[in-house]
């Protein structure tokens, strides 16, 4: 069994991530084909979600029955992590039963460290810190739309997030260049964007973020954990949010996405989000396409 991990989008090359990609939009070729493909049958991904979720529970569990597989929910209210089983031993026992391991959790660390005791490969399904299985939907929506990614220039509008740090990583895997706008006290971690080096520029401006750009990006004001910061995180974003004149600021035929859910009024308004520039319905499906072959990578490869 592989002991390969996914918990950023560094722990692939940038040649594994373009291949994934092009992967993924043969299979979802092959999907609407109503093309049978089944290497995961009797194998099992075990999903922890410690964290709500509507499109990363259905798109793994889609994706492992449309692979021959099976997908086993576990939410920390009716197992033993949620009673203080310690991380590790979780990983040990987990892992000596099923294929892979998928995990949305709270602190980054607690995901590294769980994969650190696995024998099976573990999935960052979102962290405090990343969303890297977000970004292989984006990507793959971004090259369906307008081709290879290389040398354009993507603009984050909001929060120095567990988004935003992925679009860092995106950044430098793809080769592109990001504009990050975000508000003094909610700027992405210092490391991850030093590690990026020049392919990122910073500023507190969203209009100077959004010039030019060829795709706009956004994502909630408030992450999920932060619920109580919501009016004071309401004021310190206000100004950030993607409108019909921040899009107006980017390249006339840029797109707009968001990793969903979304608040229309607050970080993007319903005339972007619901518009033609807008690729947010495909861009949650891809969820589906391109974890299928994450999946396959990590479990056949
Ligand atoms: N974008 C995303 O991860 O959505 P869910 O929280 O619904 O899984
Ligand atoms: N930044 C958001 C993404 C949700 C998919 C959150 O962490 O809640």
């Amino acid at each position: 069994m592989s002991n390969k991990h996914f918990l950023t989008l560094l722990d692939f090359s940038p040649e594994a991530l373009r291949g994934l990609i092009a992967r993924a939009i043969e299979l979802k070729q092959w999907q609407k084909e109503g093309r049978i493909f089944e290497p995961l049958k009797n194998r099992v991904l075990a999903m922890v979600f410690e964290k709500s979720s509507t499109r990363t529970r259905v798109s793994f569990e889609t994706g492992m029955a449309q692979l021959g597989g099976h997908a086993m929910f576990l939410s920390p209210r009716d197992t033993q992590i949620g009673r203080g089983e310690p991380i590790e031993d979780s990983a040990r026992v987990m892992s000596r039963m099923v294929d892979a391991i998928m995990i949305r959790t709270f602190e980054h660390e607690k995901i590294k460290r769980f994969a650190e005791f696995s024998r099976a490969p573990v999935i960052n399904a979102l962290t405090d810190e990343y969303h890297p299985c977000q970004l292989l939907a984006d990507m793959q929506t971004w090259f369906e739309h307008r081709g290879d990614i290389r040398g354009a220039t993507v603009a984050f509008i909001g929060d120095g997030n567990n988004m935003c740090h992925s679009y860092i990583n995106a950044a430098r895997q793809f080769d592109f260049h990001l504009q990050i706008a975000a508000p003094e006290g909610y700027l992405p971690d210092a490391d991850i964007l030093a590690a990026a080096g020049d392919r990122i520029t910073l500023t507190h401006d969203p209009m100077e973020a959004a010039r030019k750009a060829d795709l706009v990006v956004t994502d909630v004001w408030a992450s999920m954990g932060q619920e109580e910061e919501q009016r004071e995180r309401e004021k310190a974003f206000n100004g950030y949010q993607v409108n019909a004149e921040l899009m107006a600021q980017a390249d006339k035929d840029a797109l707009f996405m968001h990793c969903l859910p979304a608040h229309r009024g607050e970080e993007v308004t319903a005339d972007v989000i619901d518009g033609p520039q807008s690729v947010v319905w495909d861009e949650a499906e891809n969820r589906l396409h391109a974890q299928k072959v994450l999946l396959e990578t990590l479990l056949t490869v």
